[in-house]
């Protein structure tokens, strides 16, 4: 424990929108994410010095549509380490929006710790007239440094809300506002320095979560169901050697015939079939649209196709002998 009162919180920045340059200032596309340094970053928010001591690290400079499993994998690694320290409070991750509800829950799952950590994000770039980035990482810190954050897993700090990494998802391409938890909404708001939580995060997740890093991931591929969609994208992943495929089905997960019929021999030949929906919100009920019992496929319930595809990777280097259930626990 951080015997100072004063909190210290450990910055990293991983690159994004919040970290773009543009040319031109009324430029809020066509810009290169990912380009600023930390130190920079920080500078642009001198208010965070009333709010906590900042410990940064320049983990990747990326645009987050590149992000791999590996840097997933050193970013939990870091933050598990930082975590296990007495003087640091929490931890802030700087990330781009495009992939960050997927970093999110993989760090949810993954993390072992129940100091807060909170993902951050922007939908301007730092050099953009009215950027957004340095209120949201003023926010972002706010939130990392509270009590109230303790034990409510991975968070996500973004437009003066807080949500939990397991709902929320990118909803717009230019708003600022972009984040929503649909059906189940925000954990809470940050403003001015006040930290509200309206409710709590009842899944498990960091400390009880059986899900830990490790090397290497199984290959797990999403595959979209469409008007028209052939079994060429399905019998393509399977002859690869993938481990795992997510559909993003229409409705409640149903999927056109030609992919019931090439997902059920995927099956057949041991590869993990998860029915998850492009819809957006909603959840996917097991043998709702699609029988799972004869399939031999799995419903992803609440989570979003690119979140599925997390947790079933993550399950795969666990027991996969149960892989619904882990769907209906996480
Ligand atoms: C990215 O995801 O790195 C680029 C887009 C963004 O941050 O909004």
């Amino acid at each position: 424990m951080n015997t100072s009162s004063f909190p210290c919180i450990a910055v990293l920045a991983t690159g994004g929108t919040i970290a773009g340059q543009a040319g031109d200032a009324s430029k809020t596309a066509g810009y290169k994410a990912g380009v600023v340094g930390v130190d920079k970053l920080l500078d642009a928010v001198p208010a965070l010095g009333a709010v906590a001591r900042i410990h940064a690290e320049q983990i990747a400079s990326i645009d987050s549509k590149d992000m791999s499993a590996e840097l997933w994998t050193t970013l939990a690694r870091r933050v598990d380490a930082l975590l296990a320290q007495d003087d640091i409070d929490g931890v802030v991750i700087t990330h781009g929006t495009d992939t960050l509800e997927e970093t999110a829950y993989f760090l949810h799952l993954t993390v072992k710790s129940a100091k807060p950590v909170v993902l951050i994000a922007a939908m301007r770039p730092s050099t953009a007239l009215s950027a957004d980035g340095p209120l949201n990482l003023l926010n972002a810190v706010t939130v990392a440094a509270s009590e109230y954050a303790r034990g409510q897993g991975v968070l996500v700090a973004f437009n003066n809300q807080i949500h939990s990494a397991r709902d929320v998802t990118k909803t717009s391409t230019y708003a600022v506002g972009a984040f929503q938890s649909p059906e189940v909404g925000v954990l809470g708001f940050v403003q001015d320095g006040r930290v509200e939580f309206q409710r709590s995060v009842t899944r498990p997740h960091t400390t009880a979560s059986k899900f830990a890093v490790v090397d290497a991931y199984p290959v797990v591929e999403v595959v979209a169901s469409h008007a028209g969609v052939s079994r060429i994208a399905v019998d393509a992943f399977v002859k690869a050697g993938v481990k795992g495929i997510v559909v993003a089905g229409t409705g409640n997960g149903s999927m056109h015939a030609n992919l019931t019929v090439a997902l059920s021999d995927a099956v057949k030949q041991g590869v993990a079939v998860v029915r998850a929906s492009r819809v957006g919100s909603g959840h996917v009920m097991r043998n709702g649209a699609a029988s799972d019992d004869a399939l031999g496929t799995i419903s992803a319930g609440t989570l979003n196709p690119y979140k599925a595809r997390v947790l079933l990777m993550l399950g795969l280097t666990s027991d996969a002998t149960d892989l619904q259930r882990i769907f209906d626990t996480y």
